[in-house]
């Protein structure tokens, strides 16, 4: 199967984890020898429920029986997308009442794009330095991280940087800018938080000089850091929501939500100005709603900034220099590349999984299942410290 697998399928690294996974249940993943690794990644944030959460599972089955794919987006009324919309519009300020279903987040970030620039009327977009929000030729444009972009120039004209959590750059908004695009902390930078009202300074910023404020919540949403969306720990509310991974509880999905008087401009002149075949599909939607409804109406989201605690408790250690990120998007600080690198697959070697952030290197992602229980916090924290005592000595 390996040999397949590199032969077949195409990489995206010259090193892939190659793990071959039999199955998965709960926090476990479980490869082809049956040996059980502990999941503290959560397959990037996109299984808040864990593995085969029976809820999720029985909505994906009974939406099997009933159809899957009958018509592109938009056209017929399928239930499970209706409703999922409608909860999301529940559980939001009323501002955010009208939801896009797609496929990805980078799709989602697509879409988020074209309506600030359809519904201003101007191209200028401003994203952050080493931000991430997608790797399709739009989402690209807006990383702020020119050495993974520069060989797919040129990109989307009119894009600018200002650098996350620095107030001096926000004059660099202007009447000319169509939309501020940023993550409510920033992921693949390091988890970094927003500090001092940052994300409230943007939006005032942009309210002055009628640009939208669009927030990435593709990694944070979804009950991750405490509440249902990041940013309503930050005292904002953005003109458009973009949304994906963990909203379809390991199904693949994205959506973008804004008022209705902005989302009806995709309707019209010119009209079809966002489609798309698959998005809203009702297997999905169906497992999206499932994941959405558990979130929202258990004690996960509280329990989260518990379980931050515990792991922000047990994680203490000379080779952490740092623990960034709130609730369960947490990242570890570490000396160096060689550090976070040899943790990372050393944990792996014995049964924990851990991962790396695209552009901070000296960083080791822990974004377990909302789900996961203490003992297995306490567990993986164990094997953590253990190997981290094990690197220092060598
Ligand atoms: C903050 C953020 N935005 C956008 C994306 C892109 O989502 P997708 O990989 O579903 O296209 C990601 C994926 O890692 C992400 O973390």
């Amino acid at each position: 199967m390996n040999s397949d697998f590199l032969k077949y399928q195409a990489q995206t690294t010259p090193h892939p984890l190659a793990m071959e996974i039999s199955y998965a249940n709960g926090s476990y993943i479980y490869d082809s020898n049956n040996k059980a690794y502990l999941d503290f990644v959560a397959g990037i944030s996109a299984t808040p429920l864990g593995h085969n959460h029976p809820k999720v599972i029985s909505a994906i089955k009974k939406q099997l029986d009933k159809y899957m794919h009958v018509m592109v987006y938009g056209e017929y009324i399928q239930k499970p997308a209706v409703e999922l919309t409608k909860l999301l519009a529940k559980n939001l300020p009323s501002s955010l009442e009208k939801t896009y279903l797609v496929n990805s987040g980078t799709e989602a970030i697509e879409g988020a794009l074209k309506l600030a620039k359809r519904a201003t009327g101007r191209s200028e977009v401003i994203s952050a330095n080493k931000a991430y929000h997608g790797n399709t030729m739009g989402s690209m444009s807006i990383m702020g991280f020119e050495e993974r972009k520069q060989a797919f120039r040129p990109l989307l004209p009119n894009v600018k940087f200002i650098s996350f959590n620095n107030e001096s750059d926000l004059k660099h908004i202007t009447k000319k800018t169509a939309c501020v695009i940023l993550e409510t902390i920033q992921g693949g930078a390091g988890f970094i938080v927003p500090s001092n009202n940052y994300l409230q300074k943007v939006q005032k910023r942009c309210n002055e000089v009628g640009a939208l404020f669009i927030l990435d919540e593709i990694q944070p949403g979804i009950g991750r850091t405490g509440k249902l969306f990041g940013f309503e720990n930050y005292n904002c509310i953005p003109d458009i929501l973009v949304t994906g991974k963990g909203l379809g509880g390991g199904m693949p999905i994205g959506a973008f939500t804004a008022s209705s008087k902005l989302m009806d401009l995709l309707q019209d002149n010119p009209k079809l100005g966002h489609i798309t075949t698959f998005g809203g599909h009702p297997v999905i939607a169906a497992s999206a709603l499932a994941t959405l409804k558990e979130v929202t109406e258990s004690n996960l989201m509280q329990e989260a900034l518990e379980k931050e605690q515990l792991f922000r408790k047990l994680l203490v250690h000379p080779l952490i220099t740092e623990i960034r990120g709130k609730g369960l998007m947490l990242a570890i600080i570490t000396p160096s590349s060689d550090t976070a690198n040899s943790l990372i697959l050393k944990c792996q070697e014995a049964g924990l999984i851990l991962f790396w952030l695209l552009f901070e290197p000296k960083a080791v992602r822990i974004t377990p299942p909302l789900t996961i229980s203490n003992d297995e916090i306490i567990k993986g924290c164990e094997i953590i410290i253990d190997l981290l005592d094990e690197i220092q000595q060598q």
